[in-house]
Order: C-alpha cells, then sequence, then structure tokens
C-alpha cells in the first residue's frame, strides 16, 4: 500500500528560530501543576498506553498491568545501571507490577483534567491510544471523534488473518475549534497511512519504542492550524520529543519522566535547529 501524500507536506516549512522550545524531565501531574491555564493551543499526547494487558488478572481477579514494553532501541546507560534491562531489551516503563485497571483509569483522568484545564478554548487535544482498550477512552475522555493512524508497513497475524496495525487517536474539542481551512475532506479522512518508524530508517531514525512518525504529527499539527508564531504546542508523554520535528513556528512544550530517549533523538538530529534550540529543564541538575 503506498502512502497517501497529504496536503499538509505543502506547509510552510520555515522555521521560526525565536521559537521557545523546552524539555522538562518531571512527572507529567507536577509539571502540568506549573502551567498558566488556558495557555495550550494544542496537546498531541501519547501516554504509556501499552502497559495494558489484555486478559491477565492478579489473585484477585483484578486486570493487571505489564511494565514492560520489548523495545527495539538499545538500551541506555541508565536502564542498565538501574537494573531495568533484560537481555532481551525490555524497558521498564514506570509502572508498578500488578497495578489495577481501575488506578490506570484514575491516573488518566487526573492528568487529562489537568491538561483540559491549561488549554486555551477553541483548542484541540488529540490522544493516541490503544484498540483494545478503545473503550477505556470512552469512560475516561471526552471524545469527540476518533482518527485511525494505520501503519502500512506493520502486518499483525489476528486468527490467522492478516491485517494493517491500526492505533487510534482520540479527537477533544474544547469549545468549538476548527480544522485548518486549507484541508480538503481527503485530508480530514479518518484513517492515516503513515509508516511506523523502524530501526533503519534514515528520515524518521528510531529514538524511543514507541516514537510516533514525524509525518503523522506534522500532519495533525497542520490540521489543528495551530503552527504559529507566539502559540504554545505541547506534550507530557513526549518520550523521544518527536514532536520537536513538527512544529515550525509556535513554542513547544514537552514532558517526560525519562530523559534518556530525548538524550538520544538530541544526539541523532542535533544538526535540526528545531531540535538543538530546545532548552533541557532538568530537576535533578537543578536542584
Ligand atoms: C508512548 S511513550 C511516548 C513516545 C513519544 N510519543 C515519542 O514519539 O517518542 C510514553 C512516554 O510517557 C512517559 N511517561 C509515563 N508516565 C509518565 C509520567 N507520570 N510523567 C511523565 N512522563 C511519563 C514514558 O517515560 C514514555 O516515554
Amino acid at each position: 500500500m503506498s502512502n497517501r501524500i497529504y496536503t499538509s507536506t505543502k506547509r510552510d516549512q520555515t522555521i521560526n528560530k525565536y521559537s521557545n522550545r523546552e524539555f522538562t524531565k518531571m512527572d507529567c501531574l507536577k509539571w502540568l501543576d506549573t502551567l498558566e491555564d488556558e495557555s495550550i493551543n494544542l496537546w498531541i499526547l501519547d501516554p504509556p498506553y501499552n502497559v495494558l494487558t489484555g486478559n491477565m488478572k492478579n489473585k484477585n481477579g483484578a486486570a493487571v498491568f505489564h511494565s514492560r514494553y520489548t523495545a527495539k532501541v538499545s538500551p541506555s546507560e541508565s536502564d542498565l545501571e538501574k537494573g531495568i534491562v533484560t537481555p532481551r531489551f525490555e524497558v521498564a516503563i514506570p509502572w508498578e507490577e500488578q497495578q489495577k485497571l481501575e488506578d490506570y483509569k484514575k491516573w488518566c483522568y487526573q492528568w487529562y483534567c489537568k491538561a483540559h484545564k491549561k488549554l486555551c478554548d477553541d483548542s484541540f487535544m488529540f490522544i493516541f491510544w490503544s484498540m483494545r482498550y478503545l473503550y477505556l477512552a470512552y469512560q475516561i475522555f471526552d471524545v469527540n471523534r476518533i482518527i485511525f493512524w494505520q501503519q502500512p508497513n506493520m502486518i499483525s497475524s489476528i486468527s490467522g488473518d492478516f491485517c494493517y496495525d491500526i492505533t487510534p487517536i482520540i479527537v477533544v474539542r474544547k469549545g468549538n475549534p476548527r480544522l485548518t481551512k486549507e484541508a480538503g475532506l481527503w485530508d480530514k479522512s479518518s484513517v492515516l497511512n503513515f509508516t511506523k518508524p523502524q530501526g533503519n530508517y534514515k528520515k524518521d531514525k528510531l529514538c524511543h519504542p514507541t516514537q510516533k512518525p514525524q509525518a503523522l504529527l506534522e500532519h495533525l499539527v497542520w490540521l489543528s492550524d495551530t503552527d504559529h508564531n507566539g502559540n504554545i504546542i505541547g506534550d507530557f508523554f513526549a518520550g523521544s520529543g518527536s514532536l520537536l520535528r513538527a512544529v515550525n513556528r509556535a513554542d513547544v512544550k514537552l514532558c517526560d519522566m525519562n530523559r534518556e530517549y530525548y538524550d538520544k533523538f538530541f544526539d541523532t538530529y542535533v544538526t535540526d535547529s528545531r531540535i538543538y534550540t530546545c532548552k533541557v529543564i532538568d530537576e535533578r541538575k537543578n536542584k
């Protein structure tokens, strides 16, 4: 299947060198409290949804979390130091084993409410979610619609049939935001085809196991019509910091409790001015 050419590829590529870009290493709930209310023009969020396991139950019958996912990138030094990398390169994510599904929902609702408060009126929030746990999205978020990100380079076998992998993106609207006037009906499609970054890709080098494609992020940013001087676009599950490569003019505020993936991303894309002008705020180092 060939990749569709979206109109977002024709958008203005000029980079505003005066944009304020920052990556803070902090827990998101704490970080959200540092922001002013109604100060963010767009959230693109990618929470750790793969932590949920399908049908595992603990001894009390409650659903449990897997606190690991398999990483295709090499483990960072600090992961090794902390002893959280197994020989199969499984990288521990910040969840404890055996946490209940209810805890996860509660936590998601907590960051969602805070993020909603920080969002300007008439703005969008896009949340990458899990197909298997789609029903949870309706319990936690004010779902306006769902966009499906189809990955033409990823195929899974489901009961013997092969299908392209698909990831839902939840669209939340605060007030009455409109998609860019430049978008035609095709661009507003509910199924977007973008290849998932892989270890051997030259343009979209993999620095985080669940890194989102630059082109898909660019498309979402363009659709939301928010990449303008003085606007702020944010992501507090920033991982590698992939959003930085998708925003040319607006300010970018990123947060992740893990900094190692961003460091890897920085090394990989060090010649990109959107990356090397990004300020890193690390609580540990500021103490
Ligand atoms: C699915 S990954 C995001 C990947 C990212 N979109 C990218 O393209 O690289 C989720 C990220 O959430 C971070 N995370 C999990 N819990 C967090 C928390 N409480 N506060 C801040 N970051 C957290 C993890 O460290 C992980 O990097």
